[in-house]
């Protein structure tokens, strides 16, 4: 139990490796890239099958139709990026190593929040609702009408929000699809990653390590 979390991230580990972006395998990135001109159904076709065969139990992607398709990428990039950055704060939360608040933050990580005075509370919740309200206005549709409702803007790529501080994003269109799958592959190990530590804590009531 007590390394729970290294075994789930190593299994999370193996089986990315097993779907490591190679041309081939890219399948459904290119699906997804609506920048593009509709693609024409047969290969759309080709890639639910394969996504119904090998890794969408509850078929999930099969039954949506491209609005919902893109709006699924979205949420699951948002979930991705937002576990990457939990599995790092579990880390550095627990190393030892913040100094802030005279460095009486210590303990389990999922506990911590808790430690932190509540007046730097609302700073918190600024750094949520600035990146956010960004986010909805660079991706979403405005809500006025029903039909926009939970609808992605057109000419939107999902997690493509122009925030590249230091300009990892590729200009080739083949490369940007490249880091793209990574990404999204480093977020679905960081979700099992972040679940991990999570459960552990929760069972054990001790730091990771
Ligand atoms: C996609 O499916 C949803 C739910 O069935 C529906 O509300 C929406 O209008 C559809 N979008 C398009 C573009 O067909």
């Amino acid at each position: 139990m007590a390394r729970l979390a290294l075994a789930l991230a190593a299994t999370a580990a193996t089986t990315s490796a097993l779907v490591a972006p190679t041309a081939k395998k890219t399948v459904s990135a290119t699906a997804l890239n609506y920048d593009r001109a509709p693609a024409p159904e047969a290969p759309t076709q080709r890639a639910r099958r394969r996504t119904r065969r090998s890794q969408d139990p509850a078929n999930l992607a099969a039954d949506a139709n491209e609005s919902e398709l893109k709006r699924y990428r979205e949420a699951e990039l948002t979930h991705g990026r937002v576990a990457m950055l939990a599995s790092v704060g579990f880390l550095v939360g627990e190393s030892g190593a913040t100094p802030l608040f005279g460095g009486n933050i210590d303990g389990i990580a999922i506990n911590q929040f808790w430690k932190v005075p509540t007046g730097f509370w609302p700073v918190i919740l600024l750094f949520i609702a600035v990146p956010e309200t960004f986010r909805a206005l660079r991706g979403w549709m405005e809500p006025t009408v029903p039909e926009n409702y939970f609808v992605l803007r057109a000419g939107y790529t999902p997690g493509d929000i122009d925030f590249d501080p230091l300009g990892l994003c590729p200009e080739d269109p083949e490369e940007f699809k490249i880091m793209q799958t990574k990404e999204l592959q480093h977020g679905r190990l960081a979700m099992l990653a972040a679940a991990g530590m999570i459960v552990q804590e929760l069972q054990t009531g001790n730091t990771l390590f």
